[in-house]
């Protein structure tokens, strides 16, 4: 969603606001723009679409002039995507400009009360606000209007502000949506996620809610939400700039999927102690694994999917009921949760509304939450009581790849050093689980080697109107993940049943040229599985199954395969992944989709 930056130094300020917006391009934008201050004058420029065509109409920032500025990709929400209603957005003396990433619920109120003081409002977001009431509450100390502004607003805000009469100086204040501080040489920054600025420096402070920071070149003040000035302790991020660039892929997605087998060792091998899970500093001691009663997954979109993965695993091995919730569905459902209950809250951006909030509820009911989060220091990955870092690097395509198959390991760590303290598992077979994760990205590397029946499937399918995915078991979990991938890039309308399912509705979708993908994984339910193909084919549907050669009798009735390589059931999904991600991006790349970007999508979905 919408992208902040800001930037006070020695430097022209409008290129250093250029390049981190486009950094935070994939967070998914429709309009973007750059305010700078030039000797008590603030001077804006921005524009519907896209950043290119800001760094045209800006001439790459030589327009404007001014070593300090703010800049702003935006995700309308309030009023559409057009030149007016991009930010920053001035105060009608010109003397604020602010940038706002979040909803004002009550800006309807506030902007009445403040047209009633005769100001003019001149687009329909509810971003410009802001700056009109900075300008209306002024009393010439930056940081106590801003403290009275903060307690007027109502809903979720990260804010980067400048003032024309406080030059180098750049403010910002947070509530419930992310925003960081970048700590350079000489010059500072705030960002949305650190990816804007890691160009410049690999130090940062998370703002809380209800922090205000006071940035200039040489100095930064943080002050809580009573005023008081903070100590905040900056943390390190060791990721590479390079691995935010495409690196000679066509696609950051691609990249993504490529690089999957580095971020399972990096989330599986540093955990794997002999053949102890060691989960950082999780403490799972028999004391606590014995009190759970119940494990609660929450998370949206894959993450979701994900867990849902992780319950089929860790049922089964941990013999424990595991329910699997949609954090927007699970916040409003008076969820019945307590001490007894762990909750594994998935995020791969650790700042999903929905997901936030859900972790919120779930700790307020006395539950013990832990987070698997990828982004260090993410909102997520503070507020829950333990967390599980996934170790996937930046993940910059807006449709997850390694940040879901990660999300999958993390869930199986999890689930095997539970059931080994509870004894719900033989050693043998936990031994032989925790092998065939180590190996995992072995694997992923042989399926990565030769793709060419995928991409020929993903070629031919290209032109229908819907694809179906099919499954049973674990092998459902993974068909929702395919579905979702296909629909969200391909936009290629895709819908994933229990294989089972099929005879109750939907095998009276299937028609001469409906192609759909059967993913048949599971021993047990090979030859369930193998009916419902011929049940789909006998309809004159066109069946690619999605197997290993282990089980030869697929071939022989499916109508094509997509071959995985050989791996113990229970954790194949990642396997499945890998191929579904592939055969969406090579159906996307046939079409001419904007793969990375797709439309109305956002990467980080921070309002609710
Ligand atoms: C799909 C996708 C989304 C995310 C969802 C949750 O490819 O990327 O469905 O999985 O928006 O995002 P996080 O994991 O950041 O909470």
């Amino acid at each position: 969603m919408c992208g902040i930056i800001g930037y006070t130094g020695g430097k022209q300020a409008a290129p250093v606001l250029l390049k981190g917006l486009e950094r935070l391009e994939y967070r998914g934008y429709d309009s973007a723009g750059i305010a700078v201050i030039n000797n008590g004058n603030i001077n804006a420029i921005k524009t519907a679409g896209k950043i290119s065509a800001l760094a045209e109409k800006t001439d790459g920032g030589s327009k404007l002039t001014g070593t300090t500025g703010i800049g702003h990709t935006r995700w309308a929400t309030h009023g559409a995507p057009s030149d007016v209603n991009s930010h920053p957005h001035l105060s009608e003396n010109g003397e604020f400009a602010v940038v706002h990433n979040g909803i004002i619920e009550n800006f309807a109120e506030l902007k009445s009360e403040l047209t009633a003081h005769d100001v003019h409002f001149t687009s329909d977001t509810d971003s410009e606000v802001i700056a009109q009431l900075l300008q209306y509450l002024y009393d010439g100390d930056m940081i106590r209007t801003l403290r009275k502004a903060v307690t007027r607003l109502i809903g979720s805000y990260a804010i980067g502000i400048i003032h024309a009469y406080s030059p180098d100086t750049v403010f910002a204040v947070r509530k419930d949506n992310p925003l960081v501080v970048g700590l350079g040489s000489n010059e500072n920054f705030i960002a949305s996620d650190f990816a804007a600025a890691l160009e410049y420096t690999h130090d940062f402070v998370q703002l809380d809610d209800g922090d205000i920071a006071k940035l200039t070149p040489r100095a930064v003040t943080f002050y809580d939400a009573n005023g008081k000035s903070a100590v905040k302790t900056p943390y390190r991020v060791d990721w590479d700039i390079s691995q935010a660039e495409k690196d000679g892929y066509p696609h950051f997605m691609l990249k993504e999927i490529y690089e999957q087998p580095k971020a399972i060792t990096n989330t599986v091998r540093p955990r794997v102690k002999g053949n102890e899970i060691v989960l950082d500093r999780i403490q799972f001691d028999a004391g606590n694994v014995n009190r759970i009663e119940r494990i609660d997954i929450v998370g949206c979109g894959s993450a979701y999917h994900a867990g849902i993965v992780g319950k089929h695993f860790m049922e089964k091995y941990c013999r424990i009921r595991v329910n699997c919730e949609l954090a927007s569905e699970y916040i409003y459902s008076d969820p019945i949760t307590d001490c007894r209950t762990l909750t594994l809250v998935i995020s791969q951006s650790g700042e999903t509304a929905d997901t936030l909030a859900a972790l919120r509820l779930a700790k307020k009911r006395g539950s013990h939450t832990i987070a698997i989060v990828n982004v260090m220091e993410s909102a997520i990955a503070r507020d829950a009581d333990d967390v599980l870092y996934t170790y996937a690097g930046p993940e910059i395509a807006v449709a997850t790849t390694k940040g879901y198959t990660t999300q999958v390991a993390a869930l199986y760590l999890i689930g095997l050093k539970i059931a080994k303290i509870k004894h719900t598992v033989s050693d043998a077979r936990y031994n032989e689980l925790l092998k065939e994760l180590l190996d995992m990205p072995k694997k992923i590397e042989v399926l990565l080697s030769d793709i060419s029946d995928i991409k020929s499937y993903a070629e031919k399918f290209s032109d229908r109107k819907c694809v179906f995915f099919i499954g049973r078991g674990t092998d459902y979990a993974a068909s929702l993940e395919g579905a979702l991938k296909l629909k969200e890039i391909s936009y290629i309308h895709a819908e994933a049943y229990a294989a089972g399912e099929l005879k109750h509705g939907t095998i009276s979708l299937i028609e001469k040229g409906t192609a759909t993908l059967a993913l048949i994984t599971q021993s047990d339910l090979y030859t369930k599985m193998l009916s419902n193909i011929k049940a789909v084919q006998s309809r004159d549907g066109t069946v690619v199954a999605v197997s290993s050669q282990a089980n030869t009798k697929i071939s022989e009735t499916a109508d094509g395969m997509l071959v995985i390589p050989v791996c113990d059931d229970d954790v194949t999904p990642i396997l499945t992944a890998v191929t579904l991600q592939l055969f969406a991006y090579y159906t996307a790349f046939e079409r001419g989709c904007d793969i990375d970007k797709p439309r109305n999508l956002a990467k980080s979905v921070t309002v609710e």
